[in-house]
This record gives structure tokens, sequence and C-alpha cells, in this order.
């Protein structure tokens, strides 16, 4: 039936949407590798200026807080002094994605 039809299609376009908005939202995971990588290791490998920082080093609650308060160096500067909002976001679905307590805990690869 096309009214049938029409409702399927309006359908799949409503949940296709909310799928967009849900990957802006959330930010991507394999960009804020890349960017943890490139921005962040410099200091957090190991033995490096900031001490090792893996996604290991917090639970993914612990991850959330931190980004949320945005500080960064025990709270003697900011986070976005070195990445802007939108990669800060990535870095934290990275982060939090492979945290000690996720389903897939990991390090960033040495
Ligand atoms: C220029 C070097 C440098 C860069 C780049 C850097 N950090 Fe740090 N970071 C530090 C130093 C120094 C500390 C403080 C270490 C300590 O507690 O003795 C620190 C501490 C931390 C901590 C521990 C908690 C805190 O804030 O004290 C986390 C988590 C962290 N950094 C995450 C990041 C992330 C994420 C990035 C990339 C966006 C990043 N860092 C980039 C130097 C750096």
């Amino acid at each position: 039936m096309v009214v049938s039809k029409w409702i399927k299609t309006a359908v799949i376009a409503a949940g296709l949407s909310s799928m967009v908005i849900a990957v802006v939202a959330g930010g991507s995971e394999t960009k804020g590798k890349f960017f943890y990588k490139k921005d962040c290791k410099t200091c957090h490998a190991k033995g490096g200026a900031g001490g090792e920082v893996t996604p290991l080093t917090k639970t993914q609650a612990q991850w959330k807080a931190y980004f949320q308060a945005g500080k960064h160096n025990k709270g003697k500067e900011d986070l976005s002094k070195y990445l802007t909002p939108d990669k800060i976001q990535d870095v934290q679905t990275f982060l939090t994605a492979h945290a000690s307590d996720s389903p897939q805990p990991e390090t960033c690869g040495g």
C-alpha cells in the first residue's frame, strides 16, 4: 500500500537523521585516536613530560568528569589550549570508548 510505504520511508528517514545527530554529538572515535596520538601523546607517552596517559588511565565516568571540567595539568590550564572543541570531543569519545571499565579497554597502541 502507498500509505504504509510512505510510513516506512518516514521511519527510516527519522532513524537515519537521529543516527547522524548521535555521531556529531558523540564525536568520532577514529579521529579522536588520531588527534590523541598527534596532539596529546607528545607529552603523554611513557616517560613523557606529563607522564603516561592512555584510555586505561581513567574509568568512563572519570573521563566524562574530566572533559566536563575541561581543565588540564592539575587544573592550571584549559584543555582547549591544545585542541579545538570539536577535536576535544573526538578525543573524549576515543578515551571513553577504551576506558579501564569499558567493554574494550585498550591503551592507544604503545
Ligand atoms: C605540552 C605537554 C602536554 C600536552 C601536549 C598534553 N599534556 Fe596532558 N599533561 C601535561 C602535564 C605536564 C600534566 C601534569 C602531570 C602531572 O600531574 O604531574 C598533564 C596531565 C594530564 C592528565 C592528568 C590529569 C591532569 O589534568 O592533571 C590528563 C588526563 C591529560 N594530561 C590529558 C591530556 C590530553 C587529553 C591531551 C591532549 C588534548 C594532553 N594531555 C596534552 C602535559 C601535556
